[in-house]
């Protein structure tokens, strides 16, 4: 057990299981991924806990160890997982269809890879439309599929040796769903289970039997699951973090990285105009109203919390802005979003933004999984639950406590991020003050 003045931090003895409801492009990515490190034949571009530095006390001091050397994060070498899918594919077949990494690179990995055989999924077509896949659970009462999950999930903790487990959902997204009465109280969720309450969707089964296990969860895609008064009730009568919700990769990073740019200088901006190409299954699900309805909520959420009209209305009250999702089967995985900024400076003289993103859908996804499990398990250990606000960084719909605005500005949330580590360590929380250096 190391100790501070702040938090305890169990040690991270024995293996870390990673839970997966979906199989598809981000997951075999993902998993492909820390196998192919592991073996030394990639680096782990883009991971924070991998190869980010944290500065420590003054900038006198020269202290920045690795954030991986700073607390104590599992290895790379004692991950094991686990997965659900619709689909019968093990790992490697499935990320051969996915199309995201190359022949050769998958060849060397093809053991581990085809050794992951998806557990049977909760499914249910209402949520997710365009799909359709043999490799579901049988028919049964949504009580009785959450029981399931956990037999799979107790089958996987003796199968493994697994000491510690975490979830986290790549699978597709759900149509677009408020909250329900049946979300309210836990009491309310659970009787909703025994009578099949329409509005409870599959990963919010997955989310009930993960927190009943005992395992935090983590949620990738943008619709609800564990932000709803029931679950985050569960969550923090079982001591467990969670946090959500959808990824923040392509288009809605690049926003987090300029609008705050744009509002730090105090341009305003007339309208945002962002549209997507991608071919890859989730832009096929998101081709679906529904499901694009979920990702639409969340893509627009962010500039308005970012530009903050109601505090600067002569700059952005009038902002139009629109987000569109195109599925184009050739571009796969390889998505393409364009974003037309129209922004106005001194007197109002108005200028352009034009950005052309050819970015990889997958290729960006897959190591904030890898960041995201890492401090997931490390917030257990710590013993911290409830919403886990600190790692908004990786969202574009962070949650929060009710009534809070999520924080959005990128540079705020990693800010936010390492001053977390940086209190459960007892170190100095940093301020950019620096009056120190020139008394
Ligand atoms: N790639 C990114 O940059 C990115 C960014 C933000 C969010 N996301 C979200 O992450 C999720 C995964 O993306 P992807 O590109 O891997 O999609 P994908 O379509 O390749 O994979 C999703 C998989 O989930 C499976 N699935 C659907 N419902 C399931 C269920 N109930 N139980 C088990 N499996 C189920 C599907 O069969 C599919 O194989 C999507 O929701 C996507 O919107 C991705």
């Amino acid at each position: 057990m190391s100790t501070n003045e702040n938090v305890q931090i169990a040690p991270t003895e024995g293996k870390l299981g990673i839970l997966i409801p979906g199989m598809g492009a981000v997951t075999t990515t993902f998993i492909a991924g820390v196998e192919a490190v592991k073996r030394g034949l990639a680096k782990p571009i883009g991971s924070v806990t991998q190869l980010a530095t944290i500065r420590l006390g003054k900038r006198t001091e020269g202290r920045t160890p690795r954030i991986k050397d700073f607390v104590p994060l599992a290895r790379l070498e004692d991950l094991v997982f686990g997965t659900w899918d619709i689909y019968e594919d093990n790992c490697y077949q499935a990320a051969d269809k996915a199309g995201v990494l190359e022949t050769p690179l998958l060849a060397k990995l093809k053991e581990p890879l085809a050794a992951i055989q998806p557990m049977r999924a909760v499914f249910d077509q209402e949520y997710v439309r365009r799909i359709h896949g043999p490799n579901v659970k049988p028919p049964a009462s949504k009580m009785e599929h959450a029981e399931m999950l956990m037999d799979d999930i107790r089958r996987f903790r003796e199968r493994t040796g697994a000491a510690r487990l975490v979830m986290i959902w790549c699978g597709s997204t759900e149509v677009f769903h408020t909250p329900a009465p049946v979300h309210a109280t836990l009491k309310d969720f659970e009787c909703g289970l025994q009578k099949n309450d329409p509005e409870i969707s599959p990963s919010q089964i997955y989310a009930y039997a993960a927190l009943k296990s005992g395992v935090p969860y983590a949620n990738g895609a943008p619709h609800l699951t564990v932000d709803t008064p029931a679950l985050l009730e569960l969550a923090r009568e079982r001591h467990l973090p969670v946090c959500g919700k959808d990824f923040k990769t392509g288009q809605t990073f690049m926003k987090t990285l300029i609008a705050p740019g744009l509002k730090s200088r105090m341009l305003g901006v007339h309208g945002w105009f962002s549209t997507n190409i991608l071919g890859n299954r989730d832009g096929e699900v998101l081709d679906d109203p529904g499901s694009f309805k979920s990702k639409e909520e969340s893509k627009l959420s962010a500039l308005e919390q970012i530009l903050q009209p109601d505090l600067y209305p002569e700059l952005y009250e009038h902002i139009y802005h629109k987000v569109r999702i195109n599925y184009y089967p050739p571009r796969g995985d390889a998505k393409e979003g364009w974003d037309n900024i129209d922004i106005f400076g001194w007197l109002g003289y108005p200028m352009q933004i034009k950005i052309d993103f050819l970015c990889r859908d997958s290729i960006l996804a897959a190591p904030l999984v890898l960041d995201l499990v890492l401090f997931l398990d490390l917030a257990q250990r710590a013993g911290m639950r409830g919403v886990q606000e600190w790692l908004s960084f990786y969202f574009k719909a962070p949650m929060t406590a009710p009534g809070l605005y999520p924080e959005h500005d990128i540079f705020i949330q990693l800010m936010k991020l390492k001053n977390t580590l940086r209190w459960m360590r007892g170190e100095t929380l940093i301020t950019h003050l620096g009056l120190e250096y020139y008394d």
